[in-house]
């Protein structure tokens, strides 16, 4: 069955000495007060990754990620992180089509399908992030805005591949804004994109996926939105950068 993901999303925030001692905070942390299954994960920014890595090497249920790749494999293309590259730091996922990537980077759906072969062909995890902007919202266009997005740039993977993936939803509305889906609204997109991907694949393959929920989530909404059968999880930002805040969000899932 599907497993309960938290993952922080640290952005463009922390230089390297803050960011390993936030790291290992957390991990002590996890290590003090949760013992269940959940899976932890942070996504660091590049200049952390083999630290943080190593850190928690041994450490149970603790993980790290990048915030993107590039899908070549090596070459001219300054500045940018291959799949083998993040791999070898030690990190196991990465966030892949995070609507800041799509809306400040041109990220696109073709640009994701490389980008997604690349970190499966490599042993990473994708997060991969889909949600709808608030004119699509209020617009009422948004379950064909997520299903485009899904089959777009996912749906070419077979059931095996499929399976590797984690789904993140994000309402670019409620991402950094202060505004938060409701559990309601939230579960009802979860719902439809569980169904969507039973139609493509099959229901066993959408009942394992991980499908996590993200924007402006906290330790005061965490625990509300967690409880919607189809939410396992979220992907967070601004409240991953502080320990407390993090960890009470990860303790929403079985604690010590
Ligand atoms: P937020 O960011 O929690 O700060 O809204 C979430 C994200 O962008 O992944």
């Amino acid at each position: 069955m599907r497993r309960n993901i938290v993952a922080g999303n640290w952005k463009m925030n922390l230089d390297y000495e803050k960011g390993v001692s936030l790291f290992s905070e957390i991990v002590n942390m996890v290590k003090d007060e949760i013992v269940g299954d959940q899976q932890v994960v942070v996504c660091s920014p590049a200049i952390h990754l083999y630290s943080v890595a190593k850190l928690s090497t041994g450490v149970n249920n603790v993980a790290v990620g990048a915030q993107n790749i590039h899908q070549a494999e090596s070459g001219a293309f300054t500045g940018e992180l291959s799949a083998t590259q993040v791999k070898s730091t030690g990190a196991d996922y990465v966030i892949l089509g995070h609507s800041e990537r799509r809306a400040y980077f041109g990220e696109t759906d073709a640009s994701l399908v490389e980008k997604v072969d690349a970190a499966l062909a490599h042993d990473l995890t994708p997060i991969f992030c889909i949600g709808e902007t608030k004119e699509e919202r209020e617009s009422g266009k948004f379950f064909d805005v997520i299903e485009s997005q899904l089959t777009n740039a996912v749906f070419h993977l077979n059931a095996d591949q499929f399976s590797k993936l984690v789904l993140a939803y994000e309402p670019v509305w409620a991402i950094g804004t202060g505004l938060t889906a409701s559990p309601e609204q939230a579960q009802e997109v979860h719902a439809f994109i569980r169904k969507t991907v039973a139609t493509k694949y099959d229901q066993n393959v959408a009942d394992n996926t991980s499908i996590l929920y993200g924007g402006s989530c906290n330790p005061g909404n965490a625990k509300d939105l967690f409880s919607q059968t189809d939410i396992d999880g979220g992907l967070i930002g601004g409240a991953s950068l502080k320990s407390r805040d993090f960890l009470d969000i990860v303790k929403v899932f079985n604690a010590k």
